[in-house]
């Protein structure tokens, strides 16, 4: 049986409400998914809150809650921001569960049974924000702390620790022998060089007197488990996994069917957290080589060049964007506006200026005048035709838009050995090809004219070009319904193309994203702006 496709995103600290960023993640994973989805395979999509830590103890103290509430509230508008952008997960992790719990315990009982954790001493300077001891490295050219650390306090105390450092030479051999462990490979590289300079080992223990807000280690009650150890357990936690097994095999068939997962993460979570401390974890677990986890590390959206946080008070809300223009047109945009692994800039009127662009003129006034022409000449019947390719001037180019396409979804185009797989915005750029030719087709072919003529040829000409416009909308929406599905499933409800009709359960299918499959004789819907344009005065 083939294997489930897993896919995860980071989870989320619920020590403020989401931004744009958040959204960004969750959609790509969600594309990523329902595109496999369409495929026809068995996804489990995970995605959800970081829930313990420092950072959220502090800031439910500054408002005066206990963190349990505190966080209950957070999570809540991460939930509410899934089902805003019609993000589809199949599982959702929050790290106070008692099933995270007992994983995370498991797995420090196991490591600290081999003998991988031990206790020392530490005296030295703490970043509050960071939750980490700095060394001299992470002073600046001025031999102070910069102004990314946050409060600095000097800090002495007993802790626990991870050896990390002995798996160094693991982790670089396991980098040179897998070229795909990191996309983009920029991101391996940067990895691989942060490995080289790897020393010391990981403390992965907070003591209580100072933070409460964690998971207590089962061999110290003193003691809670540092924020990144336990969230990135998260990944096999919520997906079955066992910590009373050692070995992978012995793990239920659901974790094996799952594991390993495609984790998507920002750039900023790589070193050292999920290229490091993650990968080192498994390892020391026993995952082997071939069950390691493939990080897919996206850039970051920024506004005018600089980066978004709270402090500077410039955060973008995806809640308003949504409500303003709706879930698609902000999933189009921020599909279509960045190239998976680069940095870009958020910009409302470019997400506008897209909508009425792509959205509006290309695609939704092709359907429009499409089912138009289908009704008005015709009364909505489509006729046949057998062999659109050889009627149709744009028919190779329309094959090929569907084949490039699927590659860019999947592995890059083999044309383009350099280009690497999960450019997104190039499956969009490609889907929206085929709306700009299926225009220009309509401007060529000139309908309105063959509808006025009683000549034989120009009756099937008219025919052939309805058929032909008709279904390829058709595979269009196919095409496009991981990025926008409630406009996917508008397009099918105006072609009058009903889920009993196609026979299938799902009612979108890459397979069926090939010409031919309207029948002779169907009749499509009325027509119904698709994407009203957005007048400047309404922004
Ligand atoms: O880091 N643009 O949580 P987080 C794009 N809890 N992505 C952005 C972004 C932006 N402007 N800002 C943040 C954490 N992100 C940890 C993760 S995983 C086991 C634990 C991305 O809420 C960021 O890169 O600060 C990261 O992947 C994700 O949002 C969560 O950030
Ligand atoms: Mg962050």
């Amino acid at each position: 049986m083939p294997k489930t496709f897993f896919i995860t995103t980071a989870i989320y600290y619920t020590n403020s409400p989401p931004h744009v960023g958040h959204a960004y993640e969750k959609v790509l994973a969600d594309v990523i998914a329902r595109y496999r989805r369409l495929k026809g395979e068995k996804v489990f999509f995970l995605t959800g809150v970081d829930q313990h830590g420092q950072k959220v103890q502090q800031s439910a103290a500054r408002a005066g809650v206990p963190p349990a509430e505190f966080v209950k509230d957070i999570t809540q508008k991460f939930i509410d921001l899934g089902k805003k952008l019609d993000v589809q997960y199949d599982e959702w992790a929050e790290t106070t569960s008692d099933r995270h719990k007992k994983v995370v315990q498991g797995i420090l009982q196991r490591l600290f049974d081999a003998g991988q954790i031990y206790k020392d001493k530490q005296a030295g300077y703490y970043s509050v924000r960071q939750e980490q001891f700095l060394t001299d490295k992470e002073r600046g050219p001025d031999g102070e702390f910069g102004p990314e650390w946050g409060q600095v306090d000097f800090r002495e105390e007993e802790n626990y620790y991870f050896k990390l450092s002995q798996h160094r030479d693991w982790l670089l051999s396991y980098l040179d022998n897998r070229k795909d462990a990191v996309i983009p490979g920029f991101r391996q590289t940067e990895l691989r060089n942060a490995v080289e300079k790897l020393i010391g080992d990981l403390c992965i223990s907070r003591p209580k007197s100072r933070l409460d807000w964690g998971i207590e280690l089962p061999f110290d009650k003193d003691f809670v488990t540092y924020v990144w150890f336990d969230a990135l357990t998260n990944y096999i936690s919520f997906a079955d996994y066992d910590a009373s097994h050692s070995s992978l095999n012995s793990q239920s068939s659901t974790f094996r069917d799952r594991w390993p997962a495609l984790h998507i993460i920002g750039k900023d979570i790589l070193v050292p957290a999920h290229g490091i401390y993650w990968l080192i974890m498994l390892h020391a677990i026993g995952f082997p080589d071939e069950a390691m986890p493939q990080l897919l590390v996206h850039g970051w959206w920024n506004l005018g060049g600089a980066k978004m946080s709270k402090s500077a008070g410039n955060i973008i809300d995806p809640f308003i964007l949504a409500e303003k223009y709706g879930a698609d047109a902000l999933r189009y945009y921020l599909m279509s506006d960045i190239a998976t692994g680069q940095d870009a800039d958020f910009s409302e009127e470019r997400l506008v200026e897209r909508y009425n662009v792509d959205l509006a003129n290309d695609l939704g006034n092709l359907l429009n005048r499409v089912i138009t022409m289908i009704n008005r000449y015709r009364d909505g019947g489509l006729s046949y035709v057998e062999k659109i390719a050889g009627i149709l001037p744009f028919a190779v180019s329309i094959e090929q838009q569907i084949r490039s396409f699927k590659e860019e979804f999947e592995g890059g185009p083999p044309q383009y050995p350099n280009i690497e797989p999960f450019h997104v915005e190039l499956g969009v750029r490609a889907a929206r090809a085929i709306s700009l030719r299926c225009n220009r087709f309509v401007d060529d072919v000139e309908p309105w004219k063959l509808a006025k003529s009683t000549l034989n040829t120009d009756v099937l000409r008219l025919n052939a070009a309805l058929y032909a416009l008709a279904d390829t909308i058709r595979v269009l929406a196919i095409l496009i319904s991981p990025v926008v599905p409630q406009a996917a499933h508008g397009i099918f409800d105006q072609l009058n193309w009903k889920m009993e009709l196609s026979g299938k359960e799902e009612r979108f299918s890459l397979a069926d994203a090939e010409w031919g499959k309207l029948p002779d004789g169907h009749v499509v819907g009325k027509p119904v702006p698709l994407f009203p344009r957005i007048e400047p005065d309404q922004i």
